[in-house]
């Protein structure tokens, strides 16, 4: 897969933002930052201000009060148009990515004004069509795709601006199963060639493979730290509006039934060995 070399780092410091004056903080004092390269994963429940996050980690949205930096150039005063070009977000809504015309036009429509020269826009929809499974589609008409089709088109639009970073908006939500997993798997190997990736997520299940959890309630930080971490801090997700993964709910069952079972057990394998060793004492 083709990438950069250079990596991005992402500081929130002391963020707030709100849409209008009238309206609540749909993020308030934000504060975290993210090292070139790093993975993370952002869950909360609907309204907690995952979009607000992402739209605010590549200057789209300004903070009311603290700052953005983005590879120490602040999203408010610096160069946005840089910025937006190292950071891509792939939106929640692939409607609101992409701009019409065949599968092909759509996605050499940043390229070009980019002014990519011609070949490299070629080389570059070959590529992420392949990619995203989307060669087959590629003279359709976007407005004749489906959603899933929509969504796997956003993200090769922003594959093929060679971003440094990525934000993936809740981008397997329309997917199903399978591609859901290849898309899991693109993410995962843009991650180890390099590229800083923030997975924003509603499903509990992807929460096991991740380095690096934010949890959003309500505008709030309320915990960033590693999985082993937030499987000890109860009530963290729940609070939050969201659950924890079926492995984690299945094996507190267990505790609440009064068995002596250990503090935690993250892969199904593990799971399953320990249920067979368990049953094997009884
Ligand atoms: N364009 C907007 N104008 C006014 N308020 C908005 C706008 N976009 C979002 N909000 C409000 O900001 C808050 C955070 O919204 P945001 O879209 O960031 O949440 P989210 O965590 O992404 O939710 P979801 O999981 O439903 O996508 C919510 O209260 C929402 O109603
Ligand atoms: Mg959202």
């Amino acid at each position: 897969m083709a990438t950069r070399s250079e990596a991005i780092s992402i500081v929130f410091d002391d963020v707030s933002y709100r849409y209008s004056v009238q309206d609540d903080w749909a993020l308030a004092h934000i504060r975290f930052s993210i090292a070139p390269g790093e993975r993370v994963t952002v869950v909360g429940g609907s309204g907690s201000g995952k979009s607000t996050l992402a739209k605010l980690a590549n200057g789209l949205l300004k903070p009311d009060t603290g700052c953005v930096t983005v590879c120490g150039e602040d999203t408010t005063c610096g160069d946005v148009r840089k910025i937006r070009q190292r950071i891509g977000i792939v939106f929640q809504n692939p409607d609101d990515q992409t701009v019409g015309g065949t599968v092909e036009e759509d996605i050499a429509f940043g390229l070009q004004n980019l002014q990519v020269p011609r070949d490299e826009i070629r080389r570059r929809i070959d590529r992420v069509l392949s990619l995203l499974r989307l060669t087959e589609l590629r003279s359709r008409p976007v407005h004749g795709l489906s959603g899933g089709q929509k969504q796997r088109l956003a993200v090769a639009g922003v594959l093929a601006m060679n971003p440094s970073a990525i934000v993936f908006d809740e981008s397997v939500s329309m997917l199903d199963p399978e591609n859901a997993t290849h898309l899991r798997s693109i993410m995962l190997d843009l991650h180890r060639s390099g590229i800083t990736i923030i997975h924003v997520t509603h499903d509990p299940e992807d929460l096991l493979k991740s380095e690096r959890i934010l949890v959003l309630n309500e505008g709030r930080l309320t915990f960033d730290g590693d999985w082993r971490a937030l499987a000890a801090c109860p009530g963290v997700l729940e609070e939050a509006n969201m659950l924890s993964p079926f492995l984690i709910r299945f094996q507190n069952e267990i505790r609440t039934n009064g068995f002596d079972w250990p503090v935690f057990i993250g892969s199904e394998k593990e799971l399953a060995r320990t249920i067979w060793e368990f049953t094997s004492k009884m």
